[in-house]
């Protein structure tokens, strides 16, 4: 059965969803737009890492059928907060992947890091529609998820807001009419500071985006760049375009999500509020558009947009990520797993802001090329490039 075919099957009837990391920032928003129209879903499974209270908040409210929490230590917690309620209860890494195995239409991957890979490929080998947010996962597996994704007939509906606008635009039916994909970037708390000013920079000064409001370790990969550069490796696994043909374009408005230049010299972008409700509610109601409390976009009040290239220099994450992209095999997954360990060494204040990127450098270069054909295979290359991470870090 095609995508198409199974989304046209569930009609605009009930949908059954599931959220993993419903606690999060892309979680939270995820639950305030079905808590707008509860009749049209029926809750399966919610998980978070820690986060007891807000889980078992949510778990009641959705009545969903089990909460499951990550960290085994904090099961007997929520296990009380839980009693009383018809909810189920489990715990541990897991219990996470067995709730994304637990039948659903519908599953929205939004847990942060590698930690969402196993889950989301055990959602895509039942054949899921996936809402997919977490980006490392994609970054991570590339084509052994994709394999997956083909093999399974799973459906991929991205979050993230550049490749959501692509989505919208990308004409499927006609690729080699497609010219190239611009990915927009605000460019991040740090777009016109000096390398000299970014090697003093703190976590705090670090999380703090201009114009959105997200998790942590997404926003510190926003200011090193790193996250457009996850992006780009995400883009070329989305879309069938090769990678000189995906650009990276600096808007610091946010307002333009993304663009595709056609052949004939059309470009279509996807324009709206930097707002994650929007395309969260694009991957929850596809192929329908739900309604949502984002706020309109007025053009006359913005007044102007403006557009410039990207700095390799003072952001080597760019660069990284494109080699990685080009030389395949383990090299994205080994950027990946250099990048999370990296991060939060920056957050815990052992390494500088700079230092990151350089991490992920060295890491690269001490990381033996190899090709990955399994699951089992990326989280080796994965687990072998976090040790090689740390011991940078030590030194
Ligand atoms: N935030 C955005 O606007 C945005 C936009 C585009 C893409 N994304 C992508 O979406 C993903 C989620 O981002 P976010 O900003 O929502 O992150 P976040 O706010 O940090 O939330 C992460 C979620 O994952 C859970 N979690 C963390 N570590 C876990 C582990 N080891 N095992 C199981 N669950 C774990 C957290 O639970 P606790 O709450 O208990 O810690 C939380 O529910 C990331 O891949 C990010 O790149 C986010």
């Amino acid at each position: 059965m095609t995508s198409m075919q199974k989304v046209t099957e569930l009609g605009t009837g009930n949908r059954s969803i599931s959220i993993l990391g419903s606690t999060g920032s892309v979680g939270v928003n995820t639950v305030d737009l079905i808590k707008l129209t509860p009749e049209r879903f029926s809750v399966k499974a919610l998980s978070a890492n820690r986060n007891v209270s807000l889980l078992a908040k949510q778990a009641r409210m959705l009545k969903a059928e089990i909460a499951v929490i990550a960290d085994e230590n904090c099961y007997a917690d929520l296990k009380r907060e839980l009693s009383g309620s018809r909810v189920e209860v489990a715990a541990g890494r897991k219990a996470v992947i067995e709730a994304a195995m637990r039948p659903s239409d519908w599953l929205m991957s939004a847990i942060v890091g590698t930690a969402g890979l196993e889950p989301t490929f055990r959602a895509v080998e039942r054949g899921a529609i996936i809402g997919l947010a977490n980006k490392e996962c994609l970054v991570s597996a590339g084509k052994v998820m994709t394999n997956e994704i083909k093999k399974q007939g799973a459906t991929i509906i991205p979050v993230d807001s550049e490749h959501s606008a692509i989505f919208q635009v990308f004409d499927f039916e006609n690729v080699d009419k497609v010219n190239r994909i611009i990915l927009t970037a605000s460019g991040g708390p740090f777009r016109e500071k000096s390398l000299k000013e970014m090697a003093t920079m703190t976590p705090e000064q670090a999380i703090a985006h201009p114009n959105w409001d997200m998790g942590v370790k997404i926003s510190i990969d926003s200011a090193t760049m790193m996250n457009k550069g996850l992006e780009l490796i995400e883009a070329f696994h989305l879309f069938p375009v090769g990678e000189e043909k995906i650009e990276i374009l600096v808007h610091p408005q946010s307002v333009v999500h993304s663009l595709v230049a056609y052949v004939d010299g059309s470009v279509l972008a996807q324009m709206g509020t930097p707002d994650m409700r929007t395309p969260i509610s694009f991957a929850l109601g596809w192929p329908q558009r739900l309604a949502t409390p984002a706020p309109v976009l007025d053009l006359q009040k913005i007044a102007n947009l403006s557009f410039e290239g990207p700095d390799e220099g003072r952001f080597p994450a760019l660069r990284l990520a494109r080699e990685a992209l080009r030389l395949g095999g383990n090299a994205p997954t080994v950027l990946n797993a250099a990048n999370e360990i990296a991060v939060e060494g920056f957050l815990n204040k052992k390494i500088s802001f700079l230092e990151i990127t350089t991490i992920v450098e060295n890491t690269l270069e001490k990381s033996p090329h190899c090709e990955l054909i399994t699951l089992s295979d990326v989280l080796d290359a994965d687990l072998f490039a976090r040790e090689t991470a740390k011991t940078f870090m030590k030194n």
